[in-house]
């Protein structure tokens, strides 16, 4: 059977095949159209699937959508007709953005693929949230746990899945909280409000938590009321989310806060404002810890299982799901590469295969490289057109090389087979550079990134070594695998990995088995081999404000605007000339593989 999965017009775009119950290939529209968070129709997306796969859309069985549409049509227009005459801003913005595109999907997809209609399908938005995060993970029956901003009308649910013996699959998903009560949109808010972009920047209100202490807790604790059930509410006075376009905080939420941060104006950590903001992401982090905690440790008494899958877009806050891991009872917890709505392409395609066609239970492919393949050669032919240096040898001396070059402080782009799907470059789309010293993190947020300060570098290390370097609890590794836990850097390793360790000692850690990319697991050891620590710092190979780099292409001219040292992709190595050695046989052309680097 071949489904194709679409999820669309809200955040990040993304479509997913499946072929006979296993992904083929999945991908980001930011990806192939170059501009981030691209929430378009994916019709990129779609065509490389296709493409890819040598299919045309006639041969596809089923295109399954990753929400029912007409009913978060409902809920868009019976919000706004609740809070009219308020809503009259925003009453126009929504029923367009809504009519002109998302509520006619079934059409849209029937004319944009040329497939019959009666071949699309819809699933429950947080169905392909909880399909996504079970049926993916390596686990034959788990609770389930999705939270996100809102889908149709659901933001939480609760529930378990079941692969069994003789094939069949089941998803429950028994209780669910319904908007506006929604502790993503609560996050967001606060995103908002300390001037980041919402939908996208709710990482840097958990990195700037790290600098506060949680001093308004209390008063983050008037938003969120307990229920009898044991879930909660919002204290819809201090939201404003069916009325304004533009910010979800009401008046009284200012009132109870203070002004909010002006976006143009730096955080300056020193000043009393300051430390206001930080205090804030700090108290609005521990509800958020706080309430999932609880809710997951419920879950697991209710449930008994040693598994829990957590799906949606607030499992990527990594310092949350380290306490659910800790506090909750479970003993695993698997939170996918792509927890998001993007994922929700691959999760709606299981989901259907699974729970709508029956087909058989499959285990799959436990990684995140679903996109297109880099290709080398492309790399090696555009950097020669342009002048530059580029050496081709062979596999082993390119790791060897690379390790030396990033021993002696080197900024290198990695770029390796199929590009990741989610939002994290899990080792073929990454920037590496040594771990150790401050300034190699300020040179990367001065140079490349140009970000905030505030804001961590994340650590790869071998799974061989992770527990020397990394406080990791009882399936600490499997969460760190997508990148998924923030966990404790050792404090004797604190000093000597200075550029991945956060203020408060923490570190975004991804813990690498050799199976899932063979390569940087050659290149940890390499460079371990040299340094006496395998670890590098892995940031995703991207400048502000751009997708991350899929194609060679894309990589090189990259590598050429901002501060990368070195290209690697395949046996081709690109070097800056700033960055030549002269001992080296680095020469223009192609020079074949010596080995002997
Ligand atoms: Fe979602």
């Amino acid at each position: 059977m071949k489904i194709l999965g679409i999820s669309a017009h809200y955040h990040d775009s993304a479509a997913a095949l499946l072929v006979d119950g296993v992904p083929i290939c999945a991908v980001q529209e930011e990806r192939l159209s170059r501009r981030k968070n691209d929430a378009s129709f994916p019709m990129h997306a779609i065509e490389w699937c296709l493409d890819s796969a040598g299919l045309d859309p006639a041969e596809l069985d089923a295109v399954v959508y990753y929400e029912r549409s007409m009913l978060k049509f409902e809920r868009i227009l019976t919000s706004a007709l609740r809070a009219f005459p308020r809503s009259w801003r925003s009453f126009p913005h929504a029923i367009r953005n809504t009519l002109g595109e998302k509520a006619w999907v079934r059409g849209i997809i029937s004319s944009h693929l040329d497939v019959p209609r009666r071949k699309i399908f819809f699933t429950d938005h947080h169905a392909a949230h909880a399909a996504a995060a079970f049926l993916a993970a390596p686990t034959r029956r788990a609770a389930i746990l999705t939270a996100d901003g809102v889908g149709e009308w659901a933001t939480l649910t609760v529930g378990r899945g079941e692969r069994r013996s003789d094939g069949s699959t089941d998803i429950s998903l028994v209780r669910e909280i319904r908007f506006p009560h929604s502790l993503g949109l609560l996050y967001s808010t606060f995103t908002a409000y300390l001037g980041f972009a919402v939908n996208e920047d709710e990482y840097k209100v958990m990195g700037l938590a790290a600098y506060g202490r949680p001093a308004m807790y209390e008063m983050v604790r008037r938003l969120v009321r307990p229920t009898a059930d044991g879930a909660f509410e919002l204290a819809t006075e201090y939201f404003d989310f069916e009325t304004a376009a533009s910010r979800s905080y009401s008046a009284k939420f200012v009132e109870l806060f203070g002004p909010a941060r002006n976006p143009y104006e730096p955080i300056d950590l020193k000043s009393a404002e300051g430390q206001r903001f930080a205090d804030c992401a700090a108290s609005v982090q521990l509800l958020l810890e706080e309430t999932l905690v609880k809710m997951a440790a419920d879950l697991q008494r209710e449930t008994g299982l040693p598994d829990l899958c957590f799906g949606g877009g607030v499992a990527l806050n990594g310092v949350a799901n380290a306490r659910i891991l800790a506090e909750s009872g479970f003993e695993r917890l698997f939170v996918p590469p792509a927890p998001g709505d993007a994922g929700c392409a691959l999760g709606a395609a299981l989901y259907a295969d699974r729970l709508y066609f029956r087909s058989p239970d499959r285990d799959l492919p436990d990684h995140p490289f679903w996109g297109p393949e880099i290709d080398a050669g492309e790399l090696a032919r555009a950097a020669r057109e342009d002048g530059q240096a580029v050496a081709q040898l062979d596999a082993a001396a390119v790791v060897e090389e690379v390790a030396a070059e990033l021993a002696d402080g080197r900024i290198v782009g990695w770029m390796d087979g199929a590009c990741e799907f989610g939002p994290r470059a899990l080792g073929h789309r990454s920037i590496l550079a040594a771990p150790h010293s401050a300034a190699m993190r300020d040179r990367l947020n001065r140079d490349i990134k140009r970000r905030e300060e505030f804001r961590p570098f994340a650590p790869v290390v071998t799974a061989e070594a992770a527990d020397r370097f990394f406080d990791l609890p009882r399936g600490g590794v499997r969460l760190a695998r997508f990148m998924s836990g923030v966990f404790p850097v050792r404090q004797e390793w604190r000093s000597r990995l200075a550029a991945v360790t956060h203020v408060d000692g923490s570190a975004r850690v991804q813990v690498l088995e050799r199976d899932m990319a063979p390569r940087l697991h050659a290149l940890l050891e390499a460079y371990g081999r040299r340094t006496g620590i395998p670890v590098l710092l892995n940031t995703s190979f991207n400048v502000a404000g751009e997708p991350i780099v899929t194609r060679a292409l894309e990589g090189y001219s990259t590598f050429r605007r901002c501060g990368i040292d070195l290209l690697a992709a395949g046996p081709v190595l690109v070097r800056k000339p700033a960055a030549a050695k002269e001992a080296e046989p680095w020469l223009s052309g192609s020079v074949a593989a010596s080995g002997a680097v």
